[in-house]
């Protein structure tokens, strides 16, 4: 049998490395076997592209050159990582993935989605996640927590219009995809987070 491809999404310090990781030993309690990936990154090449997205410089890439760099990470995270890991049925939880894109990108640098869908098609085939959790967050909060983690990357150094429009985008793609996306509130304490996507895992997989 495949394994699942699990999503977690949401702006900057909504808590994602936290959940993903409690998602991984309730797996493990369940005699599923997962890995843990992300995105940009989850392979040597592809985090070397991360590198390159996230460092402050001089030049900054423009929004097209950005949005290339990402479906060309993504490409060599699935050949890699992703489609092998599903193949043996092996679980994957993969911290963001192209509605990232979409929100980022699309909502927060104003590309067309249509540019992003023509991308998503050509890089993924048929590959969509089997579930995305939204950890949603006022972006105020989210942002004076991952202010608080150390020096900031070229993302977190954009101003709070840019997140807010990030957040928004991720909302309404949780609104047309129902069947796919659960929004959470991450503004509750960890114990209360984890029960809601433990039950949710529950009811849409293991039960
Ligand atoms: P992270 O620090 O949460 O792992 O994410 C790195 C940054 O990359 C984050 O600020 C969001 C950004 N990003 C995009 O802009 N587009 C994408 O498609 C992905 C996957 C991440």
């Amino acid at each position: 049998m495949l394994g699942k491809f699990i999503t977690i999404e949401g702006i900057e310090g909504v808590g994602k490395s936290t959940n993903i990781e409690s998602i991984r030993t309730f797996l493990t309690q369940n005699g599923i076997k997962s890995i843990v990936t992300r995105e940009p990154g989850g392979t040597s090449l592809a985090e070397s592209i991360r590198g390159l997205l996230l460092k402050v410089e001089d030049e900054n890439p423009v929004e097209l050159c950005e949005l290339l760099l990402i479906f060309a990470s993504r490409a060599q995270h699935i050949k890699k990582v992703i489609e092998p890991a599903l193949k043996e049925g092996i679980w994957v939880l993969c911290d963001r993935f192209t509605d990232a894109t979409y929100a980022y990108q699309g909502g927060g640098r104003g590309l067309r989605s249509s540019i992003i869908s023509e991308l998503e098609s050509l890089v993924q085939g048929s590959l969509r996640p089997d579930l995305t959790i939204i950890l949603d967050l006022d972006v105020r909060i989210g942002l004076s927590r991952a202010r608080n983690r150390g020096a900031l990357d070229r993302f977190e150094k954009e101003q709070l219009d840019f997140f807010e429009r990030v957040r928004t985008t991720y909302l309404s793609i949780a609104g047309n995809a129902t069947d796919r996306c659960v929004v959470i509130d991450a503004d509750n304490k960890r114990e209360v987070i984890s029960k809601q996507i433990h039950d949710l895992l529950t009811e849409k997989f293991v039960k």
